[in-house]
């Protein structure tokens, strides 16, 4: 952690304001079609972004390899990294710019790196076959998704959950990922020991983070040496942030044994 950076800890929760629900009104499209008000909630929007014709090759090369479509198969993730060893799991990995300097710095845990934008992805797999990093696989699609179905509860030495998309007005603040239900459902995948580490440059959502994970008891300051790298690479978005005058707020937690 660097210049400008504070870290947050199970004994040093903050004060949040609580998520607004929703102020919109039913306009005459949600009346003509009842099926919009059942959307599902997600904490992306979605995008199409269209490869370059590198980025395709990469990805015709790679992605039958690397990827996976998120599904409701339980992930065996031995088989598909041809060994067994720490699984540690990034939530929104973007481009993969710390994802891949992480793995390279941590050659002896099993990366799963989780990303619904398809040119973020194809981005990863470049910087995976430029750096020769071989620790690596990519699941695409609902990170919510993946923990409900493929996770096993007690199974993973380490969620990474970086820079999540902010959602800074009150009435989306409900799309945020990180709610007092999903650090729950983390702490249930996370093996005793295991470790929760998470990066915002958003002040409101640090807050938010604070409140959401306080009923949660089973998360508490690291005890010991963490099982998973915690030296996070700045992005050229956090350097741009910080000289902006964001501060970067770092929570680490440890799951702590029952
Ligand atoms: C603000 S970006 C940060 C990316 C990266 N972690 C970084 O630090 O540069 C948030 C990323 O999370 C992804 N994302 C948001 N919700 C997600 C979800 N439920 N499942 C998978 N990816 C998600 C978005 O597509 C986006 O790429």
């Amino acid at each position: 952690m660097g210049h400008n950076v504070s870290v947050v800890d199970a004994e040093n929760p903050a004060v949040d304001e609580s998520a607004a629900p929703s102020g919109r009104s039913a306009g005459s499209a949600l009346e003509d079609n009842p099926m919009m008000y059942h959307r599902r909630v997600t904490s992306f929007r979605s995008r199409h972004g269209s490869l370059k014709d590198s980025q395709q090759r990469t990805w015709d090369e790679l992605w039958p390899v690397l990827g996976a479509d998120v599904s409701e198969e339980p992930l065996d993730d031995t088989a598909w990294f041809g060994r067994s060893a720490p699984l540690v799991i990034e939530i929104g990995s973007g481009t993969g710019t710390a994802t891949a300097a992480m793995a390279a710095a941590e050659p002896e845990v099993n990366l799963v790196a989780v990303e619904v934008y398809r040119p973020g992805i194809a981005q990863l797999l470049k910087h995976i076959k430029n750096g020769g990093v071989s620790n690596i696989r990519i699941l695409k699609g609902d990170a919510s998704e993946m923990l409900n179905h493929m996770i096993a509860d007690n199974s993973v030495t380490g969620f990474r959950v970086f820079f999540p998309d902010p959602w800074p007005k009150a009435r989306h603040h409900k799309r945020r990922f990180l709610q007092t239900e999903t650090i729950s459902m983390l702490v249930d995948k996370l093996r005793p020991g295991g470790v929760l580490h998470i990066a915002t440059d958003h002040a409101d959502y640090a807050e938010f983070i604070a409140e959401a994970s306080a009923p949660e008891n089973r998360l508490g300051p690291l005890s010991g040496p963490s099982p998973m790298t915690l030296e996070r690479p700045q992005t050229k978005f956090e350097i741009k942030g910080i000289r902006a005058g964001s501060t970067i707020t770092e929570f680490i937690w440890e799951k702590i044994e029952e």
